[in-house]
């Protein structure tokens, strides 16, 4: 069922022709009986795991420091000032990935992650601004947020983390659980915890243009097939011998010019590049997997969906998994692109899918890519 009160009684149109990269959006009770998913403890063991990226940041004595994760010890939760935040929870905690699932109605290919905050009282981590879009959750107890359009984004220099050398609050309220808060790019925010709380973040990602034209290239270097090499049969005595001559440069600019990408090699690296999992993400091989044929009669039977930490995306003929791109039939694409849409598809499509595309399931199954659905709801965007 959707939650009409997730953007305060506005429709997801509404939202994005009004707030979305323009202007912060409070919304007092987004999540009704909105409470904590993960405990404190299961935060702090998580905090504590290798493949989870976790900060811890205090603030005592008046002093900012800054500590990257593993965190195998954390201060006393009953001293004041200090918080810690964790990066992905989504991929590591089913009721996590539920949440984001509210958010559909933003395309997967800009969702960033969920990342938890937890704060004793006073802690926080200064007034900043974030490159992204971002959804401030309030999930348990109270924190104080001040905000401000500044155009000042000068930061400090003396400090191991970004704060605003400036920050002229323009707005202040204090969120509690189910509260919300949007804020675009940019937009100078402080949060303060209010006594212990935890706080979700939503946030929305948008590839950089240095960073997308670097791994485009990166693209086209592996795909770059340019057989032969420069002759020149009709060389002729020079005096200059330091020179690099026009026939040798025009040789060159023509050979350059078939480097020019198709909107095929676009759409590819596009696809790739958006259903990259992060760095710090690994997928687990199935302990004890069904063999092939069992494998397509319980998904015949149960449906399958994505593993949360699956990363799927379409576009045109092509089929995005993970950093891999496909381009199946016509048929199949079809299956692909309602298990790319829901995150997971019942039975009875499957009973059209080809040899090759069972295969692909089968082989995803074993990777940790997909699991059979196991009668769970399917969650329509
Ligand atoms: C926090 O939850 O403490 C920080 C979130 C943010 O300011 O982006
Ligand atoms: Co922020």
């Amino acid at each position: 069922m959707k939650n009409t009160h997730l953007l305060g009684g506005l429709t997801p149109d509404q939202f994005l022709r009004r707030h979305w990269q323009k202007k912060p959006l409070l919304v007092r009770n987004a999540i009704p009986e909105m409470r904590a998913l993960l405990a404190r403890e299961d935060l702090f063991n998580l905090a504590a795991r290798e493949d989870v990226e976790s900060r811890l940041i205090t603030n005592f004595r008046r002093q900012w420091k800054m500590q990257q994760g593993p965190l195998t010890s954390l201060p006393s939760i009953t001293q004041k000032n200090w918080t810690l935040l964790v990066q992905g929870v989504n991929l590591h905690d089913d009721q996590a990935d539920q949440l984001l699932h509210q958010f559909r109605f933003i395309p997967d290919c800009r969702l960033d992650d969920l990342m938890i905050s937890y704060a004793t009282d006073g802690g926080g981590v200064g007034a900043h601004v974030d490159s992204y879009d971002v959804f401030l959750l309030q999930a348990h107890g109270q924190r104080r947020w001040r905000i401000s359009a500044q155009q000042d984004l000068r930061l400090r220099d003396d400090l191991p983390l970004k704060i605003l050398r400036h920050f002229e609050p323009e707005q202040e309220f204090i969120l509690n659980p189910g509260d919300m808060l949007y804020l675009p790019p940019q937009y100078a925010h402080e949060g303060v915890a209010v006594g212990e709380c935890m706080t979700y973040s939503i946030g929305f990602r948008a590839p950089g243009w240095q960073e997308l034209g670097e791994a485009f290239l990166a693209f086209m270097a592996d795909a770059i097939e340019l057989p032969g090499l420069y002759s020149d049969p009709a060389l002729q005595s020079t005096r200059k011998p330091g020179a690099i001559s026009d026939q040798m440069m025009n040789a060159v600019h023509r050979s350059l010019q078939k480097l020019a990408s198709t909107t095929a090699d676009r759409e590819i690296f596009l696809g790739e590049y958006l259903s990259e999992p992060k760095h710090s993400v690994s997928f687990d091989r199935h302990p004890k997997p069904l063999g092939a044929l069992q494998f397509y009669k319980a998904a015949a039977r149960d449906g399958i969906r994505l593993h949360r930490k699956t990363r799927m995306l379409h576009r045109g003929i092509y089929i995005f998994m993970n950093g891999e791109s496909y381009s199946p039939n016509a048929s199949d694409r079809r299956i692909l692109r309602k298990l790319a849409d829901n995150r997971a598809i019942e039975a009875h499509h499957l009973a059209q899918a080809s040899v090759d595309l069972r295969e692909s399931l089968y082989r995803w199954y074993l990777d940790g890519w997909v699991d059979l659905q196991a009668r769970r709801t399917i969650q329509k965007s």
